[in-house]
């Protein structure tokens, strides 16, 4: 496995376990071509399929028609301006006012491991688990290096991708465009496969043809957004869930993103990963290099499944970091649902006291508990304890709820600054603004201009300060609102093009010290629910608060799609109170705890005031996480049946990696009269291993499991789920 150059052939071959990724250099001029990526192929001869040997041809056989090669060169990182008319992914602007680029190749560099990415997110391994590929490309004219990073994985099939942009010329260059990764792909009649949603309701699947022309998705909000992710896949038109071909681009990065697919004329798509480019231009001083983000690709030819399977492994073995990385989180209750703002000591201590009796393990205090804040009009930047309402202070707090031997967790929305505070009085200028404009407000709300040192200072040592008063475990950092009227106060008028980026690489640095100084600590990132939830922010926290949708139904699909492409161990999940405060839907308890069993798992609500009935059930809960949360956070996961495409039901399984153990989550939305069972393949088991069922009798064969399935008897009633617990004997 790994990379290999065939120097003869001008071809490097790039492996994983189950795929080859085949790149060419090409003419006198060294173009960078790519000629596949799918299945696995022994063989490296495959630079004939960028198509050299046939009209029309490289430069070098036909300097007449230049134009005609390049807007059809299956190009590795597309350039713009100089004839191909496709998506690119670089542009400039040079002193002269002038956009092109053109990149040749001029060496390259093959090694054991993968490097860090300076100040961003990025996929790790070690020297056994990854190789890099560093291919060195130049363009003459503008006297510019531009690096294309390949790593590939041992133990999955993703190929991580970044390019490093250097002024190598004594005139400053400004970049208007700096992409992560394209892929060209012959047209397969593809799906293109994006998530979509809103506050609430994020993260829901879609499919489109690709038609000719250009689409995707984008983000201009400052982060990935609850509207649109920073993911697109191509699914070949007969691929399935479980058969046919995607290939799937991920971003990760946690601020304005660009992913396009594009079918031309000759029926090829090309596909393209990067920082948006709108309000983008940064500029680059002798010597200055810009890195970009990463994309990471996979390839699948066992379809929706495969896919999923290797962004799991990937994210789960190298991204997430730190003491949580592998190990179960404590089962919290989280106050906002339960109080929103109306609380004080003595109603979280009273709450945790029986939460405590119930097997809950942490507290967690939202919104709510510094400056003036009782409600969401004021004091976000002023981080200290409102001592009316925490009457006796927060160590007091923090004391009294570890004497119940439960942790204790804070909420904080570090970015932002309220015009009705203490900060915004002693520095207006340090909102995020465009000189001779009153900011527009969200929630009442400005953003900090985090590329500010000073800004970041002042917000890491208030926040740091709280986290040192006190035995505080975890951490809930939350953006409730996108950003708008892009200015800095400090940046030159060239470098405004560049605050989106260097917002986000604040937001980064913040969070890196953050986990630094206090390695203890379990980081949950949130952003008005999920509007951030993405590879670049699961690089700091291992868990990202899913959605503020907590009702289980509506659960399912938010899960659903944010379930395709991360693990489970991400998703932040709860039990809340019904009626239900997004959707004033009634569901059983029983429900509302197997949804959220599918992530962290936790409870929103005021456990002082549910039913008795309900309360009843928490032990029993709390079993239930004890007992499976290490398959749930470990294992494979598959989809078996999509309510948003039944509109019946929803069912998924989780099954060890030794496949001795799996777990069916089976969730009936609307019963169906006269239909007595419904008859559920599973997947993922051993063929040749024989299973027991918990609570039935009888032993059922793997391959039985997977090719006749089980009937799962129809709960009655409405809202009704099942767990199906199988062992291997
Ligand atoms: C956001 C979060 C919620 C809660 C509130 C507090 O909406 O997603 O969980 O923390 O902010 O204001």
């Amino acid at each position: 496995m790994g990379i290999e150059f065939f120097e003869q052939d001008r071809v490097f071959k790039l492996d994983t376990p189950k795929s080859s990724y085949i790149i060419g250099i090409v003419d006198e001029e060294n173009f960078v071509g790519h000629a596949y990526y799918g299945k696995k192929c022994r063989d490296h001869h495959l630079g004939y399929l960028c198509r050299t040997g046939e009209a029309p041809f490289v430069p070098s056989k036909n300097a007449r028609d230049r134009l005609s090669f390049l807007d059809a060169f299956p190009f590795e990182y597309p350039t713009h301006g100089l004839g191909d008319y496709r998506e690119s992914c670089i542009s400039v602007r040079t002193k002269g006012g002038h956009s092109a680029v053109s990149l040749s190749y001029t060496g390259h560099k093959i090694y054991k491991g993968k490097p860090k990415l300076s100040g961003l997110p990025a996929t790790f391994g070690s020297e056994g688990e990854c190789t890099t590929l560093e291919l060195i490309c130049e363009d003459k004219a503008l006297n510019m290096e531009v690096v294309l990073y390949y790593s590939t994985f041992e133990d999955t099939d993703v190929i991580a991708r970044s390019v490093k942009i250097t002024n190598k010329g004594k005139e400053p260059v400004y970049l208007t465009r700096a992409l992560s990764a394209c892929l060209e792909i012959d047209n397969q009649d593809f799906e293109l496969l994006t998530m979509h949603g809103s506050w609430a309701r994020e993260r829901k699947i879609q499919y489109r043809k690709v038609g000719y022309g250009k689409q995707g998705v984008t983000s201009e909000r400052g982060e990935s957004s609850h509207q649109d992710h920073p993911f697109i896949a191509l699914k070949a038109g007969d691929a399935t869930q479980e058969r046919g071909d995607v290939y799937g681009i991920h971003f990760v990065y946690s601020g304005n993103f660009f992913a396009q697919a594009e079918k031309n004329q000759f029926d090829v798509v090309r596909a393209v990963m990067g920082i948006n480019p709108q309000d983008f231009c940064w500029k680059l001083e002798e010597g200055e290099s810009f890195q970009t983000p990463e994309a990471v690709m996979v390839y699948s030819s066992e379809g929706l499944d495969g896919m999923t399977t290797s962004l799991h492994k990937l994210y789960r073995k190298h991204l997430i970091r730190g003491e949580y990385k592998d190990k179960k989180r404590p089962i919290l209750i989280n106050n906002w649902e339960a109080t929103y703002f109306d609380f004080n000591t003595e109603k979280l201590i009273q709450i945790a006291k029986q939460a405590s009796e119930l097997g809950i393990e942490m507290l967690v205090m939202d919104d709510g508990w510094f400056g003036r804040r009782n409600d969401d009009n004021t004091s976000l930047g002023d981080w200290t304890v409102n001592e009316e309402k925490l009457n006796g202070g927060l160590n007091h707090l923090v004391e009294e709820v570890n004497k119940l031997g439960m942790k204790f967790g804070i909420w904080f929305e570090p970015e932002m600054i309220s015009p009705d505070s203490e900060l915004y009085k002693a520095h207006p200028d340090w909102a995020i603004a465009v000189p001779g404009r009153e900011p527009g407000r969200a929630r009442n709300q400005y953003v900090l201009d985090l590329s500010r040192k000073e800004v970041r200072e002042h917000t890491y040592e208030s926040i740091a300060s709280v986290l040192r008063s006190a035995n505080i475990e975890y951490v809930k950092w939350d953006m409730n609102r996108p950003l708008s009227d892009i200015g800095s106060m400090e940046l030159d008028a060239d470098r405004q093009g560049e605050l989106f980026h260097r917002y986000v690489l604040g937001v980064y640095e913040l969070q890196e010290r953050l986990i630094t100084e206090f390695p203890h600590l379990l980081l949950e990132n949130c952003s008005g629910g999920g509007a951030r939830f993405d590879p670049g922010m699961l690089y700091y926290s291992p868990q990202i608060w899913c959605s503020d949708d907590t009702d289980a139904i509506e659960r399912l699909s938010i899960q659903e799609g944010t379930a395709m492409i991360y693990p489970l161990s991400t998703m932040g999940a709860h039990v809340s109170d019904c009626p239900n405060h997004t959707v004033g839907r009634v569901t059983p308890f029983e429900t509302r705890g197997y949804v959220a069993l599918a992530g962290t798992f936790g409870y929103e609500l005021d456990v002082t005031k549910i039913p008795q009935e309900d309360r009843d059930q928490i032990p029993e809960q709390v079993k239930m996480y004890h007992k499976y949360n290490d398959l749930v956070r470990e294992g494979e996961y598959y989809r078996i049946a999509s309510y948003s495409v039944n509109h019946e039901y929803d069912c998924y399984m989780v099954v060890s990696e030794d496949k001795r153990e799996a777990l069916v989550t089976f969730i009936q939305v609307l019963n169906r009269p006269n239909c007595k069972s419904r008859k559920i393949k599973l997947k993922g088991l051993s063929e040749g291993l024989d299973y027991t069922i918990e609570g039935e009798e009888g032993v059922y064969a793997g391959d039985t499991l997977m090719n006749a399935g089980i009937l799962i008897e129809n709960p009655w009633g409405d809202f009704k789920g099942r767990l199906i617990h199988l062992t291997a004997r």
